[in-house]
């Protein structure tokens, strides 16, 4: 449902000259990138203007491929000096969180519906020298939330359920973005709210409008067809569109 909707009462954020605007961060998703030649599509990126980059962690339970590890991360943070963020879609996560932090990610993403103890997990992590996220699946409801908010420094909702690149935006996400960016600027204005999943160059203006503030992107910045640079460079371009 974009602006012109009217499934919601509430008017959704300002954007035109919001502080919001003058922050909007671009973060490319290593999973579709080329590993063979990671350094160079690291360079690319940087290049390009990416704020910092996403590695997608994926342990067959939780989501069910395997995919990204400790490893990764030890790999990238010498290829590149962007800030890492690590997307922890795996059951137990305080079981890892601190091999990730140990690997070089600044950011943990760990997801709200895999911890029972999510304000101790929040605190180990910050404790840790990184900054907090929390990820809520498509089905997940934003009014839980509400009590680690104040823990957090970014809030992620996935437009797709999550485990595979390449899947298309759900639509039906757009509200709940609306009710994380009000709750946002109520509780905790300086949290970042980012969102992932089918993001490109049509999809980032909607969820903007809706509120984010973050735009993960793997195939529309590694597979597009002029390649990393125009792909990151639409995006960019397709937000401006809100500004
Ligand atoms: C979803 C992952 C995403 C995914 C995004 O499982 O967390 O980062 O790779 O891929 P695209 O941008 O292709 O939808």
């Amino acid at each position: 449902m974009d602006r012109s909707g009217s499934e919601e009462t509430t008017a959704p954020p300002s954007v035109k000259g919001d502080a919001r605007t003058t922050r909007l961060a671009i973060v490319p998703s290593l999973l579709s990138a080329d590993w063979t030649c990671l350094r160079e599509q690291l360079a690319e990126v940087e290049r390009a203007g990416a704020d910092r980059v996403q590695i997608d962690v994926m342990d067959g339970h939780f989501v069910p491929p395997i995919s990204l590890g400790p490893v990764s991360v030890e790999a990238v943070r010498r290829a590149t000096r962007l800030p890492i963020e690590a997307h922890l879609m795996v059951e137990r996560p305080e079981q890892h969180v601190e091999s990730f932090l140990r690997a070089g990610a600044e950011w943990i993403i760990v997801h709200w519906e895999a911890s029972l103890h999510l304000h101790r997990l929040v605190r180990t992590i910050r404790e840790g020298g990184g900054r907090p996220g929390v990820a809520l699946n498509p089905a997940t409801p934003a009014a839980l939330l509400e009590e680690i908010l104040p823990e957090l420094d970014l809030v992620l909702v996935m437009t797709v359920n999550p485990g595979y690149s390449g899947q298309a935006f759900l639509e039906g996400v757009l509200p709940k973005i609306r009710r994380v960016r009000q709750m946002i600027d109520r509780i905790h204005p300086s949290c970042a709210l980012e969102v992932d999943g089918g993001i490109d160059a049509t999809t980032a203006p909607r969820a903007a409008q809706a509120g984010a503030d973050v735009f993960v992107a793997a195939s529309a910045i590694f597979q597009h067809p002029q390649g990393i640079a125009a792909g990151l460079r639409l995006l960019r371009q397709s937000l401006a569109t809100v500004l």
